[in-house]
């Protein structure tokens, strides 16, 4: 596991962005994971600054989103489909083709979690898995439990999560869907490379338990140690409760 603790979470966003778009230089093909939440905006800021003023080019690109929540349809203004065509797809040349999210929306959303990680499949797999971690240490909708499912797969949410995504409908946690899409953990440790991205002094405590505590179930962060190829970005308040 490599850790870069950079001053500001600005500084993080910017240097993880220089990694993917370099990334995407050599090998302009990747497939790339990506993540929602309010950590990723100033990430996705960057990569649209590179693609404006230095020209990086996504349109070879393809990306999986980690998750989306289940009863929404794209449109909806707090789908992970309208973020990203908010932060990211409006403002840079990705091939709507190639870019993919589970279809919130779906009659049956087991089948579309099962066509999710074979298109995943049929892709070739994930280049460059970027993450974010939950408070509580989830990684996309992969929720503490006594068990985690490794495929995509239809997961329930934490009234913790529910609330943490409350912005997006009308500050009401309630009305944030209580059922979400997500990669599983197989899917996301089947990556050839992983970056988990976390910024904040509200994150120190479960970025110390999930790098540097057993690995544990109800911590699914966790999991990421047992990655061979993990690079963990932080900025000085997300790192302040690591020991070494
Ligand atoms: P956040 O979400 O960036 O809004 O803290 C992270 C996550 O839940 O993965």
């Amino acid at each position: 596991m490599r850790i870069a603790i950079l001053p500001t979470p600005l500084a993080a966003a910017r240097t993880l962005a220089d990694v993917i778009a370099e990334a995407i230089r050599r090998q302009p093909a990747l497939v790339l994971g990506l993540p929602t939440g309010k950590t990723p905006i100033a990430l996705y800021s960057a990569l649209v600054e590179r693609h404006q003023a230095s020209r990086l080019d996504f349109r070879r690109v393809t990306a999986f989103n980690i998750d989306e929540f289940v009863g929404l349809p794209a449109e909806h203004p707090g789908s992970f489909a309208a973020y990203m065509a908010r932060h990211l797809y409006r403002h840079v040349n990705f091939s709507p083709r190639r870019s993919h999210l589970p279809a919130g929306d779906a009659r049956n959303p087991q089948q579309e979690a099962a066509r999710y990680e074979a298109a995943i499949d049929r892709a070739g797999g994930i280049d460059l898995m970027v993450l974010g971690i939950g408070r509580n240490g989830h990684i996309g909708f992969n929720e503490p439990a006594s068990s985690l499912v490794s495929d995509t797969h239809v997961a329930r949410l934490t009234p913790e999560t529910r609330r943490s995504n409350a912005d997006a409908f009308d500050g009401d946690w309630r009305k944030v869907p209580r059922t979400g899409i997500t990669m599983g953990v197989g899917t996301l440790l089947r990556a050839r490379h992983v970056i988990l991205i976390a910024t904040g002094a509200s994150k120190a405590r479960i970025v110390s338990r999930a790098l540097e505590g057993p690995i544990a179930t109800n911590v699914p962060a966790s999991l990421l140690q047992a990655h061979p190829n993990l690079t963990v970005f932080l900025d000085r308040a997300a790192a302040g409760r690591l020991s070494r």
